[in-house]
């Protein structure tokens, strides 16, 4: 699992063995580290459902090796591009990479044509993260502090992490002095996975819980809240894992500003606003227990929406490979993603 030497960048979740996909089980972490062998379409569906394998960029990639593998076994391919893309609804990298495969199967590709596509898409994942890094730190002024939310590492791409990678190379430029992660509750992926990648990579951070974030920003001690995204609509609205929205809120109130990362993989021109991003619920069991043990009372009811959008308007600035989108409106989305 490790890639030795690489300063902070050391963490490969989502491994192609050639003839099955592995993935580090992120439900365990950081109290165990266990790999799960996928070794058909159907177990990779369930581990992007069940978010073993999880973040916006890690299920597009986990979900083209498992229309690859399908191929290798000489499965149907169209029932299992439709059972992968039902897996989850909100992040787009997931439609985007099947859309991606389904049009090598249509120009005719092989096993083997499918196979090198999923590397590619792995690949240039990869690249993506180490460019946004650089163009996202170099918006940063020496000495920073810097709020994260949810887990946008390696973990949750190809590696190196899109909003993680901010923070990564800002940190390795010297320009962000400090990081704090929200915990992001249910799933705690903030205090569970960022966490554990930033003790990994030595750079120092502290938790806060998902509460604190105003109070933080009052204090002075961050200058950018900087998250990841799970679709860019066409206005430059961001759905992202919930609680984004009233950091971003916060933050507008409070003078911090608020940078989007996010490969081109995550924008989606196809909706024109967040108001037409599917916001994927999860179980309400989800929030009544914690780590497994029941927490609230028998008989509460829960709401557990996972993601929210926050409006273009509160962003100050949305990281992609391509470039650099400031105050991003419908005009500078379309100049710079438009076909
Ligand atoms: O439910 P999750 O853990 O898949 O949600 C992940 C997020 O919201 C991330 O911030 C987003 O996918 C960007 S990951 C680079």
């Amino acid at each position: 699992m490790i890639i030795a030497a690489e300063t902070h960048d050391s963490i490969r979740a989502v491994q192609w063995q050639g003839d099955h996909l592995r993935l580090l089980d992120q439900r365990l972490l950081p109290g165990e580290e266990r790999w799960i062998d996928c070794r058909d379409a159907a177990q990779v569906t369930q581990a992007i459902r069940d978010l073993a394998v999880r973040g916006a960029p890690a299920i597009g990639i986990a979900a083209a090796w498992g229309v690859a593998m399908a191929a290798q076994q000489g499965a149907p391919l169209e029932p299992v591009l439709a059972m992968l893309r039902a897996a989850r609804p909100t992040a787009v990298n997931l439609m985007w990479a099947l859309d991606r495969m389904k049009k090598r199967i249509a120009a005719g590709a092989d096993a083997g044509a499918l196979l090198r596509e999923a590397q590619a898409i792995q690949n240039e994942d990869l690249a993506a993260n180490r460019r946004m890094g650089e163009l996202g730190a170099a918006l940063i002024s020496t000495g920073s502090g810097v709020l994260t939310h949810c887990n946008t590492g390696s973990l949750a791409t190809a590696g190196y992490g899109t909003a993680l990678g901010v923070i990564r190379a800002g940190v390795a430029a010297g320009r962000i002095a400090r990081v704090y992660a929200g915990e992001t509750r249910p799933w705690q992926q903030g205090a569970r996975l960022t966490m554990w990648e930033l003790v990994r990579d030595g750079i120092p951070a502290q938790l806060i819980a998902d509460s604190a974030a105003a109070h933080l920003m009052k204090s002075g001690a961050v200058q950018w809240v900087i998250v990841g995204a799970d679709r860019i609509a066409a206005n430059g609205d961001t759905a992202n894992k919930i609680g984004t929205y009233q950091l971003a809120i916060a933050a507008k109130y409070h003078g911090v500003k608020f940078m989007v990362v996010a490969p081109s993989s995550t924008v989606d021109m196809a909706t024109g606003s967040g108001e037409e991003i599917e916001i994927e619920l999860r179980d309400p069991a989800e929030l009544l227990s914690t780590g497994g043990r029941r927490t609230v009372v028998e008989g509460a009811q829960a709401w557990n929406p996972v993601f929210d959008v926050a409006p273009a308007e509160l962003i100050d600035a949305i990281v992609t490979e391509r470039g650099v989108i400031e105050r991003p409106n419908s005009i500078a989305m379309q100049a710079m993603f438009g076909c």
